[in-house]
């Protein structure tokens, strides 16, 4: 039996396997399907030496050249987040670059290994850096900055975690991050990635700046929606000023819809902030727009059907596509999430520049290749326990592992395949919960059956 697929309509693909030049770099995407940012929980991660984590390794490397596998692959492939600090990291196991990094050394080599897998076929591989202020868990370290000092509610999704109590940055601390954005992109490039990007979505650092909520300064860096983006345009500009880095390095950010929605930022603000990003005022190449709170993972979209939930990117992107101005636009648009088939994909077209990939991409990490030969017309429908999105993350781990091992992911479609991943990942939770602040445990469930990947289920 084929893997079960989201239900879709046949449709011509060709308006996502179009070439696509950014401004201002000038690089070429071969097609307009991005592989989205996914943590991928696989780096090294050690206890007490802490410049010993976030070191790529080898799963991490395959993982990429899957994903840069075929000639039809992802014309972008973004890496999950890389972090800034060995202990103010978004997830345990996350890559890790630090102003302590140099540009030699295993970390270096690791990271220049994993971008030559991922731009085997043609990929551009970005790096995305983020840092988490105040979504820091505190059983990683119980103190944090953020832009206010308000702190997070504990998390309601992953293992019910409490958050670090944060204090508000100072202008040291800002000319810190600044720099080690700047030192990271740096490095990225000298390891030869092809651009970065900035996380400023799914409530980390950047995004709490954003936010008229988490930033209630009154400095230059509070107040008005110029105000609550300077952050961002002091390291986008600290890259392009950067001279040991070329002007062909692609510069971009992920957004959040919550921000647009409201009490987020109203669309007066929304149309500011995109015509200051845009062009050549920051350098931008694009703006991926995603939708969720990485702390909240209750979105309203969670539980919605696929259809609803394409239909409400769908509707976001017409009401935010005014706001970026009339494509062809300088400054690209792509937008992200819960989009599953190929038609929903190719009406997004009407209004953006192209369209992230998330869970679909760790389930079928050749699902570009297969989009465009007209292989599948839809992204596999995981069963509904596995639907929501604090298990569809989990899901996703637990299958970006199998493939750095050198598997398939199992087939979520599978009812019998998801009631054993289910009972596993009840064993991994207790035994994180059981973990507690010792920071030993952490990665991504194993699986005790033999798996039935997808890739090998009666084709
Ligand atoms: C396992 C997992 C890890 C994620 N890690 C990141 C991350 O590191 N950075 C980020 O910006 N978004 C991250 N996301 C969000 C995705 O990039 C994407 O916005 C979200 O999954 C919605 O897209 P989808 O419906 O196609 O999965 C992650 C999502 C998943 C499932």
């Amino acid at each position: 039996m084929s893997p079960n697929r989201w239900p879709a309509t046949p449709v011509d693909v060709s308006p996502l396997n179009q070439p696509l030049v950014l401004y201002p770099s000038g690089r070429v995407v071969k097609n307009r399907l991005v592989k989205s940012a996914m943590t991928e929980g696989l780096a090294t991660w050690t206890v007490k030496d802490i410049a010993g984590r976030g070191i790529p390794t080898k799963e991490i490397i395959e993982l990429h050249r899957r994903w840069g596998e075929g000639k039809n692959t992802f014309g972008i492939i973004a890496t999950g987040n890389i972090d800034l600090e060995y202990d103010q990291v978004d997830s345990v196991g996350d890559m890790i670059i630090t102003l302590q990094d140099s540009f030699t050394g295993s970390r270096f080599e690791r990271f220049k290994e994993l971008a030559i897998a991922g731009k085997a076929n043609g990929a551009l591989v970005i790096g995305q850096l983020a840092h988490p202020g105040s979504q820091l868990f505190a059983h990683v370290r119980q103190d944090a900055i953020s832009p206010s000092g308000i702190q997070l509610p504990p998390s309601k999704g992953l293992l019910g975690e409490f958050y670090a109590k944060p204090r508000a940055a100072t202008q040291e601390d800002i000319d810190h991050v600044v720099a080690s954005f700047v030192h990271g992109a740096e490095y990225l490039y000298a390891a030869g990635f092809d651009g970065m990007q900035l996380n400023a979505a799914h409530g980390y650092l950047l995004a709490q700046f954003l936010s008229q909520r988490m930033n209630k300064r009154t400095d230059s860096y509070g107040g008005t929606i110029s105000n609550r983006m300077q952050i961002i345009i002091d390291i986008a500009k600290g890259v392009r000023s950067n001279t040991a880095i070329p002007k062909d390095f692609i510069l971009s950010i992920k957004l959040n819809s919550v921000e647009f929605q409201e009490g987020g930022l109203t669309p007066e603000e929304a149309r500011e902030m995109c015509a200051i990003l845009d062009g050549d005022n920051v350098g931008l190449d694009y703006i991926e727009l995603s939708g969720g709170n990485w702390h909240d993972l209750g979105m309203h979209w969670e539980r919605e059907s696929s259809r609803k939930r394409e239909a409400f990117f769908l509707e976001f992107v017409d009401r935010i596509g005014p706001a970026l101005g009339p494509v062809p636009r300088q400054t690209k648009v792509f937008v992200t999430g819960g989009l599953r088939s190929a038609a929903a994909m190719v009406r997004a077209m009407d209004v953006v520049d192209g369209i992230g990939i998330g869970r679909p991409a760790a389930q079928e990490p050749i699902f570009a290749n297969d989009l465009f030969s007209g292989r599948i017309l839809s992204a596999i429908k995981p069963v509904k326990m596995l639907e929501d999105i604090g298990m569809g993350f989990r899901l996703a781990g637990t299958q970006m592992g199998q493939i750095g091992r050198g598997e398939d992911p199992l087939d979520a479609s599978d009812d019998k395949t998801a009631r054993e991943f289910l009972l596993d990942q009840e064993i991994w939770y207790s035994e994180m919960l059981s973990d507690a602040d010792k920071l030993t445990g952490h990665g991504n469930v194993s699986l005790s059956t033999p798996q039935r990947p997808y890739g090998q289920v009666d084709w």
